[in-house]
């Protein structure tokens, strides 16, 4: 079974599940390769390690479109290239269309780094902040048409402490999101996927 990750960024999240899927003690439970690692964003400093790892990167850049519907069927046909059973979201920052949605419904995952369904959107360490928060977190969810929502997978909760920053309070959830994520993943693909 093959796993297909989006990114725009770090790539911390999909380092993580990487790891998870080629070490010698999770690859028995995984059953599943990561094929390919696709950025909308030709400097996303996650394409290094991917390539690192030997495992196929590929750039498709949205800016080279005029919509997001030209893009995104370019992006279709980089993923379909691998047939994944598992398309993964990991610090994607393009919003998608219903119709891509619909094209990988059910197997198609994003982390989100809040409680969903509290702060949905961008600037969730901010938000939680400003509203007083005394717990925070990260969610797992499958991807529906309506951002940020679907059904959630797993969740993790970090304590928001009383001199937290953005930053600060940003990097405790993030080491959290490296622990649910692959235990999502691993959780789908048991249950057959
Ligand atoms: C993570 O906090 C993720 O939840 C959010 O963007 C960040 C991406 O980090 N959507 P990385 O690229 O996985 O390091």
């Amino acid at each position: 079974k093959n796993i297909v990750i989006l990114i725009s960024g770090g790539g911390s999240n999909m380092a993580a599940i990487v790891r998870a899927a080629q070490a010698r003690d999770w690859r028995g439970r995984y059953g599943a390769q990561v094929a390919a690692v696709i950025s909308n964003r030709a400097d996303a400093g996650g394409l290094v390690f991917a390539g690192e790892r030997r495992i196929a990167t590929e750039v498709v850049d949205h800016k080279r479109f005029d919509s997001r519907e030209s893009f995104e069927a370019e992006l279709a046909a980089a993923i379909d290239r691998h047939q994944p059973a598992l398309l993964v979201l990991a610090g994607f920052m393009r919003i998608l269309t219903p119709g891509f949605v619909a094209r990988y419904a059910g197997r198609l995952l994003n982390i989100h780094p809040s409680l969903l369904p509290a702060f949905p959107g961008l600037h969730t360490h901010r938000r939680a902040l400003e509203a007083g928060c005394r717990f925070a977190g990260a969610t797992v969810h499958q991807v529906t048409a309506e951002l940020d929502h679907g059904p959630i997978l797993e969740q993790a909760v970090v304590p928001v402490l009383s001199q937290d920053t953005e930053e600060t309070l940003a990097a405790r959830v993030l080491t959290q999101e490296h622990v649910i994520y692959p235990r999502a993943i691993e959780g789908l693909l048991r249950s057959g996927l």
